[in-house]
């Protein structure tokens, strides 16, 4: 089984005893303020979560737990169930390109009993970015690569390389350029001076659906039965985007924070809206400070309306034009998630079966 027990990782049990031995002022405020014990659901582990695309990720994720895999390896395995499907327009294959035609994947992993993190930004043709983020973890001692100096590293240990623009992500992509601007040289579908065809020289319907748009990413946490805990976020980014940009999933405190001693959390949306208020941080903070995850979600969810200022990013009634979920699990199991807005759903795998859970929300949909 492909577990972390590469050198300088600390075992479990050491990293406990380092923690028992910082003095109570070093020890952060889950020493003073325990989390709530919340009655309906407490010890509620084994138990993975996950955002609304994850739910065949949640299901092998706490199948490999419940065998005694590692719980990062475990997650990992699951995220790649989504990485892989080429019908996933929002991750690894597959995903929606940058404004150039390129898929660029980000992705972080943490390892709650080591407290080692790793990530990968602006990858390019690697479709499972979680694992080369975790063997950054594994295998370096840096916890973020990005663009070509991922690829070198990925090649280096063995991924190959592959296109990862499929032919529905390519078509997506020519009808976003065409649409852009009137008055480039792009022409499109209703300016085609012949008809559309497509490169089996079949008329391409696709040419005539709307152009998707997405912040893309799953995102995945998970607590073993006793209590050690891992989190993975894992996305093509922002689509369209300036090639480059890197979004809040590669970063440690905003797309991903696991603490092994309190909970692990992770955000999907609009990656510079979670960047700026560092936002799985602040959730996991929130949970040492005594917040359910439920309520440390919109916690951070409130923070991110109250610090949008732009009139660009509000509608009429002030409020955040756009959507962040986010979902926290706690180390007994206690779990949440929370979007800025409407009706959204979140996968759950723990003794009660595997299943999509509403998330709590900000605003209701308009
Ligand atoms: N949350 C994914 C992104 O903004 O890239």
């Amino acid at each position: 089984m492909n577990t972390l027990t590469r050198r300088g990782f600390l075992s479990a049990s050491a990293a406990v005893a380092v923690s028992s031995a910082l003095p109570v002022s070093a020890q952060g405020p889950s020493q003073r303020q325990r989390p709530k014990p919340d009655a309906k659901q407490s010890r509620n582990v084994p138990i993975v979560i996950s955002s609304g695309n994850g739910l065949r990720s949640t299901t092998k994720a706490i199948g490999m737990i419940r065998t005694g895999a590692d719980p990062l390896d475990a997650i990992v395995e699951g995220v790649r169930i989504v990485e892989d499907d080429p019908n996933d327009m929002t991750v690894g294959l597959g995903g929606l390109p940058n404004e150039e035609g390129v898929v660029e994947l980000d992705s972080s992993v943490m390892h709650g009993p080591t407290h080692r993190a790793g990530a990968v930004a602006a990858l390019r043709n690697i479709k499972n970015p979680a694992a080369v983020a975790r063997d950054v973890a594994r295998r370096t001692d840096h916890v973020l690569l990005v663009g070509d100096g991922a690829l070198k590293f990925a090649r280096r240990i063995g991924y190959t390389e592959e296109n990862l623009l499929t032919e529905e992500a390519r078509l997506a992509w020519l009808r976003w350029r065409a649409r852009l601007n009137r008055d480039d040289d792009w022409l499109q579908e209703d300016e085609f001076d012949l008809p559309a065809r497509s490169n089996t020289g079949r008329q391409s319907r696709a040419d005539q659906k709307p152009i998707p748009f997405t912040y893309g990413t799953i995102h995945c946490s998970a607590v073993t039965p006793a209590g050690d805990l891992a989190g993975v976020t894992t996305t093509s980014g922002l689509s369209w985007k300036l090639p480059g940009r890197v979004g809040d999933s590669p970063i440690i405190g905003a797309g991903l924070y696991t603490d092994n001693e309190v909970g692990s959390a992770g955000a999907t949306g609009r990656g510079e809206a979670v960047i700026q208020v560092c936002g799985a941080r602040t959730a996991v903070m929130r949970m040492e400070m005594g917040d359910t995850p439920t309520e440390a979600c919109l916690y951070v969810l409130k923070l991110i309306a109250s610090k949008t200022k732009l009139k660009r990013l509000l509608n009429a009634a002030g409020e955040p034009n756009f959507n962040v979920v986010m979902y926290a699990v706690r180390k007994d199991g206690v779990y949440g998630s929370a979007c800025m807005r409407g009706e959204r759903q979140f996968a759950v795998s723990d003794e009660r079966g595997d299943r999509l859970e509403e998330c709590a929300f900000l605003f209701p949909e308009r």
